[in-house]
């Protein structure tokens, strides 16, 4: 039976990086003999330009009946004004397809140390895995706004609290066993009930892996200054949005890191972490290896292909060993180039 993979290509570079990701998921295909079917859809500022909403009901409907979907990116100045707005569409989709759960591996591969910004000792060995709430807080709640004023309401509920820190307590057990819980309890209250929550959810189900709690602000450091201290990063929404962009730069680009954002079923949605990159779209200089990660944990999570998946993960981490590079790791070699590069090493 074929399985069924949307693909959102979006905006900027998104269509460069999805397309060369589909190449190495239909090689990966041939060689482990599954087969998929791919359905292409307008999402993000295409949409908006095609028939003005950046979450077509088409799209939606599509979305809900896949296996799993795979994202390039959205957004950019062209769309920047208006009050529709490409991200719109995904925090939609997010919402609508009730993913509350985004799954982003900061690895460093030790041929890249040299690109990260802080030193080689600092970096050496990174491996974090950032587990952050994704349907609650800040960017759901109310909206207000009045003339000279405005607001966002920030709220969550034990359940969506609990449902997201399993995630990161089951992800721990499979990894090396503990897990540091971000927020703010010493000022929000809402930070207070995720810190209440996720103790006693540890205390009665979880007592085997190690959990710490930190402050935002100094784990807003302490990732930057002792990065090797970290294994699953648990955060709510709006934290998890900033710190994972922050831990982005430990791997050397945010060009290489892919997520999954997941649910209660095997459903989910991939897409590299980066944005649509707009002051490179187009020129086919993009690094598609964060897309190309991205679809070897749709494999993983979705399809349940995992030799296909770390078959992936092994040809990236070879052709980097070789050093072939892409413009934003000071290598040559075009977007295209690059997937060639993985495919050769399948
Ligand atoms: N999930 C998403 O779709 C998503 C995520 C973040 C930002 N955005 C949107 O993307 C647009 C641009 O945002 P931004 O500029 O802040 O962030 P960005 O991630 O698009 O770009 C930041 C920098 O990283 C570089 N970069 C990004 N991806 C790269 C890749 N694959 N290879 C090489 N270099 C890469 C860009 O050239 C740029 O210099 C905005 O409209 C923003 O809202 C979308």
């Amino acid at each position: 039976m074929s399985q069924n993979i949307v693909v959102l290509p979006g905006d900027g570079v998104g269509p460069e990086v999805t397309e060369a990701a589909i190449q190495v998921l239909i090689a990966v295909a041939e060689k482990f003999d599954f087969s998929l079917t791919f359905e292409s859809h307008d999402f993000g500022g295409a949409a908006i330009d095609a028939c003005g909403e950046p979450l077509p009901d088409e799209t939606l409907s599509a979305c809900k009946a896949a296996d799993a979907i795979f994202l390039g990116a959205v957004g950019g100045p062209k769309w920047g004004v208006h009050t529709k707005r490409p991200e719109a569409g995904l925090l939609g989709l997010r919402s609508a397809l009730n993913l509350f759960a985004n799954l982003r591996p900061v690895k460093l591969h030790p041929a890249l140390a040299a690109h990260s910004p802080l030193k080689e000792e600092r970096v050496k060995g990174v491996d974090i895995l950032i587990v952050r709430e994704l349907t609650g807080g800040l960017y759901f709640g109310e909206k207000k706004r009045e003339a000279d004023k405005a607001s966002d309401l920030c709220e969550y509920s034990k359940f969506e609290i609990i449902r997201a820190a399993r995630v990161a307590f089951e992800a721990a057990r499979r990894r090396r066993g503990h897990v540091t819980s971000i927020d703010k309890a010493n000022v929000l209250e809402t930070s207070r009930l995720w810190r209440e929550t996720v103790t006693a959810l540890h205390e009665k189900d979880y007592g085997d892996v190690e959990l710490r709690h930190e402050l935002v602000d100094s784990a807003a450091m302490k990732l930057i200054t002792n990065p090797g201290s970290y294994d699953v990063v648990l955060t709510e929404n709006l934290f998890g949005d900033i710190l994972s962009d922050e831990c982005s730069v430990l791997a050397g680009s945010i060009g290489l890191l892919g997520s999954a954002s997941l649910g209660a079923g095997t459903q989910g949605l991939y897409e590299p972490i980066h944005g649509s990159a707009p002051d490179i779209a187009g020129k086919n200089i993009a690094n598609p290896l964060g897309a190309i990660a991205s679809v070897a944990m749709l494999l993983r999570h979705s399809l349940g292909e995992e030799d296909a998946a770390k078959t992936i993960e092994k040809a990236i981490y070879t052709m980097l060993d070789e050093g072939m590079r892409s413009r934003d790791l000071g290598g040559d070699l075009m977007c295209d180039q690059m997937a060639d590069a993985v495919i050769g090493w399948l």
